[in-house]
C-alpha cells in the first residue's frame, strides 16, 4: 500500500494569473509518472494537499473534472507561506500533490434531481469541477434542471471566465453571474449571491442545492433558501477548515465528532446543524 504522506511528482504544465488583482493563479499539473495518474481518481468536491518541498503543504480544492483528461487544476489565492511559494512557481517546475482527499459531493444521491450551485467569490474552484463534470455528455441525462449562481466583487474577480460564457450560451443551463456593484459595459447581474438567489427562487422540490463561498454568503443565502422550503438535507456545504495531515490522524480539522478532512469536506447543512460552530 502506498505510504499516505508521500506525494505524488507533478510538473506545473500551465499557470495563468485568474483574477485582475493578481491574488489569484490557476496550476495545471500533469503526473510525472503515467501510473500515478491512474492510480489518482478523484470525484468533484475533493482537494489535495499541494506539497511543496523545504515550505509544507496547502490543501486545495480540485478544480479540474476527471472527465477534462488526467491533468489536475487548481485555483490558488496567495495567503501564506505554501502558496506564496508556489505563486513564484513557473511552467516546467516539479512539486507534489497527495490525494485525492475527503469525499467529493454525492453525485450518485443526485441522480435525478435538479441541482442549484451557489458560489462565492474563489470558493467556485470545486464547483467548476462539478459543472464541467455534470455537463458532460455522458452525465447530463442523470440530472434535471442545473442552475448555476456565481458572484464576484467585480468582472475581473470572476474565475473561469470563458468557460462561464460557455454555460451562458447554453441552452441546458440557467446561469446567473452577478457582481456586487453596476460597472459600465456590464450586462449581466448586479448583487449579491442571496439577493440573486432569492429573484431565481429555485423550486426546492426534487432538489439538491450545492454552496460554497465566504461564510457571510452562506450566512445571508441560508435564510433565503428557508423561506423557499428547502431543507437541511438539500443543502450540502464544503468547509475549508485548517488541515495538516488530510487523513483523519493529526486530529487538526475536527469539529464535533467530524474530521473534515475524512468525513467531509462534503456536509448537508442539517450535519452541520447538529454540530458546534467551529467551522
Ligand atoms: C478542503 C479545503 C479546500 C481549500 N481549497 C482552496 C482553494 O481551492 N483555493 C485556495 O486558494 N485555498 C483553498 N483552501 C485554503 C488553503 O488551504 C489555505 O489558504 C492554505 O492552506 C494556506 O496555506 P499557506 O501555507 O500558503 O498559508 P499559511 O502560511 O499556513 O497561512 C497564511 C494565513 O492563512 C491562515 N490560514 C491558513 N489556512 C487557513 C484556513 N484553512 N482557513 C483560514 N485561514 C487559514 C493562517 O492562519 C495565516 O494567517 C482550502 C482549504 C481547505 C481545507
Ligand atoms: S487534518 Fe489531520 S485529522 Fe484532519
Amino acid at each position: 500500500m502506498k505510504n499516505p504522506y508521500l506525494p505524488y511528482p507533478v510538473r506545473i504544465s500551465k499557470v495563468e494569473i485568474a483574477t485582475e488583482d493578481k491574488t489569484l493563479r490557476t496550476f495545471e499539473f500533469e503526473f510525472l509518472n503515467r501510473e500515478d495518474a491512474a492510480a489518482f481518481t478523484y470525484l468533484p468536491g475533493q482537494f489535495a494537499e499541494l506539497s511543496i518541498p523545504g515550505f509544507g503543504e496547502a490543501p486545495i480544492g480540485i478544480a479540474s473534472s476527471p472527465t477534462e483528461g488526467d491533468h489536475l487544476t487548481f485555483t490558488v489565492s496567495r495567503a501564506g507561506k505554501v502558496t506564496t511559494r508556489l505563486h513564484n512557481m513557473e511552467q516546467g517546475d516539479v512539486m507534489g500533490v497527495r490525494g485525492p482527499l475527503g469525499h467529493p459531493y454525492p453525485l450518485k444521491d443526485m441522480k435525478g434531481k435538479n441541482i442549484v450551485i451557489l458560489a462565492g467569490g474563489y470558493a467556485v474552484t470545486t464547483l467548476r469541477s462539478t459543472m464541467i463534470w455534470l455537463l458532460h455528455p455522458e452525465n447530463r441525462d442523470n440530472y434535471g434542471e442545473i442552475t448555476f449562481i456565481y458572484g464576484a466583487r467585480t468582472p475581473g474577480m470572476l474565475l473561469y471566465r470563458e468557460t462561464l460564457e460557455e454555460w451562458d450560451q447554453r441552452s441546458d443551463v440557467k446561469t446567473y453571474i452577478t457582481i456586487d456593484n453596476e460597472v459600465e459595459g456590464w450586462d449581466k447581474y448586479v448583487g449579491f449571491v442571496p439577493q440573486i438567489a432569492d429573484q431565481v427562487s429555485p423550486e426546492p422540490d426534487n432538489a439538491v442545492a450545492l454552496i460554497c463561498g465566504p461564510p457571510i454568503m452562506i450566512k445571508f443565502t441560508q435564510p433565503v433558501l428557508d423561506k423557499m422550503g428547502w431543507t437541511g438535507d438539500q443543502i450540502i456545504m464544503s468547509l475549508e477548515n485548517r488541515m495538516k495531515c488530510g487523513i483523519g490522524i493529526c486530529g487538526r480539522c475536527n469539529v464535533g465528532p467530524y474530521y473534515v478532512c475524512k468525513d467531509g469536506p462534503v456536509f448537508t447543512k442539517a450535519q452541520l446543524d447538529e454540530l458546534p460552530k467551529e467551522y
